[in-house]
Parts: structure tokens; sequence; C-alpha cells
């Protein structure tokens, strides 16, 4: 949530600013900003505006910002309102300095007394503006320091990252001199940052300009991701990898509160915590900047649907040996021993991929006979868990950065289990801290609202449920190959029902104006209907449950209300328990809904009983929810664009969640 961008180089800045956040709103739309240094003297241009991106690159256009070294943002209010006052950058009491943050500064309540009694002047409500004021109040004493150790006048400290100030981490010794007007002197500013973010707590993404240093950035993170790149304009650094693509994808990650300095020749510095110079670790990235386009569709969420047979395609190839009749998992590290060991799974994810972790256990359960435990990463933090050595724990998350989660594979790792990352993006945070990952094909996503990559988690949760039985010798050869056979179905199967869509579009348009919607199903078509509501309420704001069909007796079938035929969607494509969810059915016709059924081809019963049936081709129950959730995703993007929602961009979401 929230998005950052930096640059600073031979192009104008402010298009590269807005490309970049063009290209990482849907980390957080709900207001933007960029700062721009004139190019001309030592000031700052600022605009800022409540709203999208499109509407701040107007405010830009109309103000005719100029310059080569700037930040900009793209904000998910978690302090203050989203207005402009509220928008980043945020600036110091000299308007010199300016910062963009990705994060919560958790201290900034302590932080902003000390500032305030120091007589530091504040303009937002946010946590971030403490920041810019912290550094102000630090630069003005190395800028102090300096002058004296040069028996005063306008000295210019040139001192590395490590220089004068390092031993103050606190403000209660500071000068009196809040405004830091009258100091003409400049000081190291990365030292100034380095200083400010030891007395940081908190997560945090930052990128900070000074009026003062024209040619240079300074970035650093902590718990936020930050991404680096340069190139032949200049050096740019952003919270995600699409805004880097269109001019590198050559890229690099700092750790925990490292330092790195953009200059303009395109030279990036790094610095640890203490100030010492490190030469970072570089990827290269194959994604590309076409995938960061809608490229002909007119959502995002439509491409990335239309994706999906592509998608598990590339997900399930090349796992499955012929001459051996086995699957083969190279990832995994573990020896036999270690997996004949592990006598639990448990699986850690947030949102849609807490869903993709729910039809994981069923499958790893009824192939590899391990009992597994799916938890909400926010809620595994603060328990107390189970874990031991003999612990698998699986940590999904789509973008690798989600705050909750991390903090789970932390918990994990400290108590000696071994930790899978299951996530779509290299050399994310999640790549960093697990001990195996395991990429999930999905290449980008921006659509807030995960399609593909949960339709790619669950792909490869089903293949390591196939493999993990394989390895404990409880799936033959043959019974594997027959198994992937069958999955190997599923891509074209998907084409099928992307080909014709009209069946879903009639049953969404009956459903545009209800009030409620209920999603019911058995094994793991109910864990594909949590999927579906859950699609549903994100894009449509549609309130929408999902339960086991088994359970509605027990409470939800007092939500049906006949004169508004609740819409009831019921997942009920072949399986064991077919005949129970057909007696379901006739249970939610009898009290007055409106059932819309998602079932297999072939399956005449149900015409007779549904309201709309959206037929889908025949699978097996286990690989069903692939197929299943497509016409899911659609009927919710549909009711969602017939009820004038933008799609890509629902209101107060974000597509990674950085924050607790
Ligand atoms: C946010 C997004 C969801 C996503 C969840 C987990 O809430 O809006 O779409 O499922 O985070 O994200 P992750 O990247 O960890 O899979």
């Amino acid at each position: 949530m929230c998005g950052i961008v930096a640059f600073t180089g031979t192009n104008q800045a402010a298009a590269i600013l807005l490309a970049g956040l063009t290209r990482l709103e849907h980390r957080g739309y709900d207001s933007a900003g960029i700062a721009v240094i004139y190019p001309d003297r030592p000031e700052l241009q600022l605009t800022r505006q409540a709203g999208k991106v499109a509407k701040l690159a107007k405010a830009v256009v109309r103000e005719k910002i100029v310059g080569t070294c700037g930040i900009g943002h793209t904000r998910w209010a978690t302090h203050g309102v989203p207005s402009e006052a509220n928008a980043h950058p945020h600036r110091d009491c000299s308007g010199k300095i300016a910062v963009a943050h990705n994060g919560i500064i958790e201290n900034y309540a302590r932080l902003k007394d000390e500032l305030l009694r120091q007589g530091h002047q504040f303009s937002s409500q946010t946590d971030t503006e403490v920041v810019a004021h912290l550094v102000e109040h630090n630069y003005n004493k190395l800028a102090e320091a300096a002058a004296a150790a040069n028996g005063g006048g306008d000295d210019i400290a040139t001192g590395n990252a490590t220089g004068a100030g390092s031993n103050d981490t606190g403000t209660s010794n500071a000068n009196a001199n809040a405004t830091g007007a009258g100091s003409t002197a400049r000081a190291d500013l990365a030292e100034a940052v380095r200083i400010t973010v030891s007395q940081l707590s908190g997560s945090f993404a930052l990128a900070i300009l000074h009026a003062d240093h024209p040619d240079e950035i300074v970035v650093t993170r902590n718990d936020s991701p930050l991404v680096l790149g340069c190139f032949e304009g200049g050096a740019i650094a952003a919270s995600g990898l699409p805004a880097l693509l269109e001019y590198t994808r050559d890229i690099a990650y700092i750790e925990d509160r490292d330092l790195a300095v953009l200059h303009r020749d395109g030279q990036i510095d790094y610095y640890d915590p203490a100030g010492e110079p490190f030469t970072p670790s570089t990827y290269h990235v194959d994604w590309t900047l076409e995938q960061a386009e809608k490229g002909g569709y007119p959502d995002f969420m439509l491409k990335e649907i239309c994706e999906q047979p592509r998608v598990i395609r590339d997900t399930i190839a090349g796992r499955f040996d012929e001459a051996t009749r086995s699957l083969s998992f190279d990832e995994l590290p573990l020896t036999d021993e270690e997996l004949a060991n592990i006598d639990r799974i448990v699986i850690v994810a947030c949102g849609t991929s807490y869903h993709a972790g729910l039809i994981g256990k069923d499958l790893i359960e009824s192939w590899a006979r391990i009992p597994v435990e799916v938890e909400v990463a926010s809620e595994f933090r603060y328990r107390n868990p189970i874990i031991n050595s003999n612990t698998l724990v699986i940590a999904i998350s789509q973008s690798g950065e989600t705050a909750d989660t991390l903090e789970a594979v932390r918990q994990a790792r400290r108590a000696g289990a071994h930790v899978i990352a299951l996530t779509n993006v290299l050399g994310s945070q999640i790549t960093r801290e697990a001990q195996t990952v395991l990429y999930i094909k999905a290449n980008l996503e921006i659509a807030v609202a995960a399609t593909k990559s949960f339709l790619a988690q669950v792909a490869m949760l089903t293949l390591l449920g196939l493999y993990l039985a394989q390895e404990r010798s409880l799936l033959t050869g043959p019974q594997i190959q027959e198994l992937y056979g069958e999955m190997s179905k599923l891509p074209l199967q998907l084409e099928h029902i992307l080909a014709d869509t009209s069946a879903i579009e009639r049953a969404a348009d009956s459903c545009v104006a209800a009030q409620t919607a209920l999603f019911i199903g058995r094994g793991v078509g109910a864990t594909t209907c949590y999927e579906g509501a859950l699609k549903l309420k994100e894009i449509s704001y549609l309130h929408a449950e999902a339960f086991s069909a088994g359970e509605i007796k027990h409470g939800p079938i007092a939500l049906i209300d006949a004169e508004a035929a609740t819409p009831v969607i019921v997942v009920a494509t072949q399986s064991t328990t077919h005949d129970k969810t057909l007696a379901n059915i006739e249970e939610v016709k009898a009290r007055g809904a409106s059932v819309i059924a998602v079932a297999t081809e072939g399956d005449g019963r149900i015409a007779e009983l549904a309201d709309y049936v959206i037929y889908i081709p025949p699978i097996r129950e286990c690989f069903s929810p692939i197929t299943a959730s497509v016409p899911l995703q659609l009927f919710a993007r549909h009711i969602a664009l017939a009820r004038g929602c933008d799609v890509d961009q629902p209101r107060n979401l974000a597509k990674s969640v950085t924050v607790e």
C-alpha cells in the first residue's frame, strides 16, 4: 500500500514520476503528489491532489513542473483522511526537504511531540511528516557541527554516510533552531537520513529530497518494499517493479535500514545501517513493460482473467517426467528423511492467498495424508502456534510483501520450522526470509483483486500435494501420471470457459440490484465459494458471504428473503457430494432464493432446479476449483461494471498490504 517513486537523471522527472506512479497505482490511489527540485534554484515545486494519479498529472501540466530530480507518491491513507494536505510528499519547516513514504512510523506521536516542543510546525495529520522534520533537525545539526568545526560560516560538511553526528539518536539535545532558517550550510544528506532512520520505528520505504542537493535522492526502507535500478537517463527507485520496467530489468534490493543514494549520472551508492558502503545483489527480471499495460483489454482484471490458461499451462509445464513417471520439485531442498519427518503442514496467508491455502489443505490431506492447518497470517502472529522442526510452513503471498505473512514467516523460522514461500514476485521480501521459494508463474498482476495469481497458487499447491504423496509412496507413478494428465487438460478447459461468457453475464445481470448474495458449495466447492464471494464484495461492494452448503440450515438460510429473491450461487460441479448439493438447492429454492448454479456440462438435473446454470467442462473434483473459479471471477466483474465500479481499483483496497 502506497507507492513511491524517486528519479534523478538527465530526463524530466515529472513525466517519469507520473508514469511510475500510474504503474504503481494499484498499491494505493486515494491521493497523489510529486516534489521536483527547480533546475535553476534550490527550491522545491510541490504538487499534490486528493484523488487518482490522472488528476495529479493534469495539475503537473498546469503548473509546468520542470526539473530532473524528484520524488512521487500515490497514497493509501493510514493516518489522516485522503486530502491534499495529507497527500505526500511532506515537507519540513524550511520547505527544502520533501519526503515520500510507504508504511507506518509507529513512534511518530512521540517524535512529533518532541519536534513540536522544539518549534517545528506541522501541516498534516500524517505520521510521515515527522520524517521531514526529523531529517531537517538532523541535517541542521550536522551542518552546524561542520560549521563549528571549520570556525563558522557557510561551510559544507562533505563527510560520507558514516560521518559526523552518528552517535546522536535522540532529538532531546537538539538545537532549538527548528526551522533551520539561517543555516545556509550544506551537510551530508545521506548521513542526516541515516541518523533519522535510527530514530524511527515501524515500517517504511522513504524517498527524501533536499533542494540544496539537486543531484541526489536518498532512499531507505524497513519492512516495506523498495527496488532500485539505473539506466542511461539516470537512477530510479520505487515501491514496485512496474515503475522500473520501462527503463531497466536489472534491479537491486536493499535490506532493512540500508540506505541508497541516487545520483544524477545514474550511479547509486549503497550504505548499510552503520554507514558502511556495500554492493547489493542484483536480479534480472523477465517481466516486461507490456505486462504492465492493458494490451487492448478494457481493464487489467479482464486481461488477467484471460491470461489464466497460459498461467496454468506454465505452472504445470515441466513438472512431470514421462520416463520415470514422477513429479519433480527441484526447488525443495528437503531430504527424504526430512520429508518423512514432516508431521504437520501449516499454511499462512491473507486474503485470496488464504483461500488458495484452504484448497491446498484439502488436496494435500487427501493425497499426502499429512495434517494441514491453514491460518490467517494476521492471527497466527499473535497466537502461540504449535510449530517445531517437524512442521512444514507454507507462506503464500502473491506480492511477497504482506506484512502479516512476513511476520508469520519470521515466527515460524524462530520456532525451527522449514518455511516455503509461494510467491509471484522475484526477489520480494518473502523470498529473502523463507528457506525455500516456489514461484508461481502468474507474471505481473496489476488489478487489485487477485485472479490469475490465485489460480496459479492453487495449481502449485495441487502439484505440491501430488509430489508429497509421491514422495511418501502414497500415490504410484501411474496414478500420478493419470492425475497429471488430467490436470494438463485445464488450460484448454479454461479457454473453453472464456470463449463464451454469455451465460455468466445473464446470471450476473440478475444480481445487479441485489442487497446480498450467498455462495454455497461442498468440499473444495465450498472453498471455491469463499473466493467467489470475496471477489464479488471486493469489486462490486455487493455484500456476499460463502458457506458450506451443509451449514446453511444452521443459520445462513435465514438470510434468504423470498421477496427479494436473494441470489444464491451454488458451486455444484460433479463431486462425491453432488446429490447433497442438489438437496441444498431445493432447500434454498423452497425459501424463494434465485439460484445460480455452476455445474458440469451434461448435468441435466441442475437445469430443472436452478434459475441460471453456468456450465463448465467436466473435470475431476480435485481440479474443479481451477475451472469453477473462472466463471465466479467473471460474474463478479460483470456485476461490478454494471454497478459502475472501478474493477481494477476498488474503493478502500490496495494490492499489497505492507502494514499491519
Ligand atoms: C490484499 C489484496 C488481496 C490479496 C491480499 C494478500 O488484501 O487486496 O487481493 O489477496 O492482500 O496479498 P498477498 O500479496 O500476500 O497474496
